[in-house]
């Protein structure tokens, strides 16, 4: 394939969430997580896009961006329960506004892993009151924003939230209760469905555009040691558990946990518009016995006979392994969005190596004929990656953190030129 010529409308830009960006969000579970130094490094600042967003949405449009992905803030919409700020609504619509002066499309999230605190108080995803609260902040934000925006993310990665803040224990309320997990993720579940609805009533109520869906986190399961049946077991159910048991809940109505009797759920039947793919590599992972988690746990990328490259997180970067779960999304018959894909890395040339690399992948998936829709690079900037803080560099954008100064990567101007063409010279692949 010489080259890669990209449907007409393919949306391209990047993506980021609130609090890896924004700065300054301490009315949430994981500002007081970090306050508690349970992080490397506190978010505090981040990139102060809060206020910069002009500035940064200015560098994408001249980026050749036509669509770009960012999360609003619960905690600042709903500082207190049952109340919404109408100063937070006032900041998003001028993203939005700035975002559609600059012919970004936008592309929002509701859930980006962060909670208000009140919520947080009250047993966060565990307490089945949750889907009523996240509905009705939903409704909220539609009924303000809704003019504004064609695509909502629900909850972005449901998966990853529930392991980095059940079972891992990484992320706030540092949990590692296999049971906790299984009650959170049927709420996120049913939260999901509730929201999709949501969405779809008010928008239709308005007359506005909306396609609904989620940001999964794709990833497929490989043995630690691929010659040990039990590792081979626990990275086949793994795999099933992680990147298939949302879908089928939320299209087919089947919530089929571990450990737990199915649950029918009636109004859960074809509510994803779009299947949104987060992608970034494999993971291996081995048995282990365990009382109360997940009897798997991640191996090292090290010394793994079938990892060829790595990332500065030592996570796998593996290309090819992007169309196996473009694939998944297939039997839906549905759109897929690329909501995420993306490097941390101190050599620019391999996040240009990787981006070529992934969009190749994404055009092989084209000519079998699945229906990808757009790509979004993680992520604009450097930003705030959780528990890892501010040594992992995503960005295609360098973020000097002392002066908040941006540095537009070659790896930037690269990726430009296919936004522009809408196409990919294989050659320099
Ligand atoms: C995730 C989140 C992002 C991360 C990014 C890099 O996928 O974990 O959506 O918040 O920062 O993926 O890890």
């Amino acid at each position: 394939m010489s080259e890669v010529v990209f449907p007409q409308g393919f949306l391209w830009g990047t993506a980021t969430s609130a609090h890896q960006v924004e700065g300054h969000n301490t009315n949430n579970d994981w500002w007081a997580w970090e306050q508690a130094g349970r992080v490397k490094t506190p978010s505090g600042a981040a990139c102060d896009q809060y206020h910069r967003f002009r500035d940064d949405f200015d560098l994408a449009k001249s980026l050749h961006h036509n669509a770009h992905r960012f999360s609003i803030e619960w905690s600042r919409i709903e500082l207190r329960e049952g109340e919404f700020d109408p100063q937070a609504i006032a900041h998003y619509r001028d993203v939005l506004a700035a975002l559609r002066e600059r012919g970004l499309e936008p592309v929002v999230t509701l859930h980006h892993y962060t909670n208000p605190i009140w919520l947080a108080d009250q047993g966060g995803w565990t307490n089945p009151k949750v889907v009523d609260y996240f509905t009705r902040f939903v409704h909220h934000v539609v009924e303000e924003l809704g003019s504004q925006v064609r695509i909502w993310l629900t909850i972005n990665e449901p998966l990853v939230y529930m392991w980095m803040h059940y079972l891992d224990g990484t992320g706030p309320p540092g949990a590692h209760d296999l049971g906790q997990a299984m009650q959170a993720l049927e709420h996120l579940v049913r939260a999901h469905v509730a929201a999709y609805h949501e969405i779809h009533r008010v928008a239709t109520q308005h007359g506005w555009p909306a396609q609904v869906t989620i940001a999964m986190h794709a990833q497929p399961f490989t043995p630690c040691r691929w010659w040990h049946p039990v590792d081979q077991f626990i990275a086949r159910v793994s795999t099933r558990v992680y990147n298939h048991q949302f879908l089928e809940a939320v299209m087919d109505g089947r919530l089929r946990l571990p450990g737990r009797p199915p649950v029918r759920l009636p109004d859960a039947h074809d509510t994803l518009d779009i299947i949104g793919m987060n992608f970034y590599g494999r993971v291996f992972m081995r048995f282990v016995p365990t009382s109360g988690g997940w009897p798997g746990i991640r191996c090292s990328t090290r010394h793994h006979r079938e990892v060829t490259e790595r990332n500065f997180l030592e996570w796998d970067v593996h290309p090819p392994t992007l169309l196996t779960v473009l694939r998944w999304a297939k039997p839906y018959g549905k759109p897929i969005l690329i909501t995420e894909n993306g490097i941390c890395t101190t050599d620019d040339r391999q996040r240009e190596r990787f981006i070529l690399r992934h969009l190749a992948v994404v055009g092989q998936a084209l000519q079998e004929g699945l229906p990808v829709m757009g790509y979004l690079y993680w992520s604009l900037l450097d930003n705030f990656e959780w528990a890892d803080g501010y040594g992992p560099r995503f960005g295609l954008i360098e973020v000097d953190y002392a002066t908040q100064a941006r540095r537009v990567r070659d790896s930037a101007t690269r990726y430009a030129e296919i936004c522009r063409t809408n196409r990919l010279v294989c050659e320099d692949v």
